[in-house]
């Protein structure tokens, strides 16, 4: 019996967000974007995260010209209202902010101004068209490079348009691409599709990042799936994933 408990208490080791310490990507500040639609809701949600495991939140509202009117002012402003609330519900987890910026006109201003709200001031995460590729990929890249950041594609297993995984993505990976995979997308959560690339993203080792993408509960829910599942922990081994080194 006793070594039953023993082992048990090991396989249990680490199936929350404990090895990930920090989450770069997801949506709870309120009423911005597509994510948290209240203060109340985002402080219920930073609750779960904290419940997971994790002591660090990067959290990326979308900047996007047709959808959303952010900027890094809005955003930072923002976030002070919520780090206040979170302080008065003595919420011990560290919150900071980024932005995941869509590959528009706008986007290619704010590079060339060099206003860009980058994770640890040196990632800035992008997010394209599920649909279509945009023609100019390449320069948005350089020039995200040439500013001084590092290009981190998000959720790159999601995009409809790439067809040949091989290919694309060592040709992505050649360009100084790092990508930020969803850890929802390895228990099928946004189809087959995802879960497949995001599997062949992992069995080359090409995974820098694992996002949580959290818009609302239901991604929490899926999330807790996904770290009593042993992909998670083949996906820590066979990959050098950089969460724990931003905490
Ligand atoms: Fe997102």
């Amino acid at each position: 019996m006793f070594s039953f408990f023993t082992r048990k208490s090991k396989e249990s080791l680490g199936d929350d967000a404990s090895m990930l310490q920090t989450d770069i990507h997801s949506h709870l500040i309120p009423a911005i974007d597509d994510g948290s639609r209240s203060m109340e809701e985002s402080i219920a949600l930073i609750k779960m995260f904290e419940k997971l495991g994790y002591k660090k939140l990067i959290t990326t509202p979308h900047i996007m010209d047709k959808a959303y009117g952010n900027s890094k002012e809005s955003i930072l402003s923002n976030l002070e209202k919520l780090k206040h609330a979170c302080e008065s519900e003595n919420i011990a987890l560290t919150i900071e902010a980024a932005a995941e910026y869509y590959v528009d006109e706008g986007f290619m201003k704010l590079i060339e101004k060099s206003e860009l709200l980058a994770i640890d001031d040196e990632y800035v995460l992008f997010e394209t068209s599920y649909i279509h590729r945009p023609i100019d990929l390449e320069s948005v890249i350089y020039n995200i490079k040439t500013a001084g950041y590092k290009p981190l594609f998000a959720h790159p297993e999601r995009y409809k348009y790439i067809k040949d995984p091989q290919r694309e993505f060592y040709e992505l990976k050649e360009q100084g691409v790092s990508f930020q995979v969803n850890l929802n997308s390895f228990i099928g959560y946004y189809g087959k599709q995802a879960q497949k690339h995001a599997m062949f993203l992992h069995e080359n080792s090409m995974i820098s990042f694992l996002g949580s993408d959290v818009h609302g509960e239901k991604h929490i829910e899926s999330l807790k799936r996904v770290f009593k599942n042993k992909i998670y922990h083949e996906i820590m081994d066979n990959n050098n994933i950089l969460n724990s080194t931003l905490s």
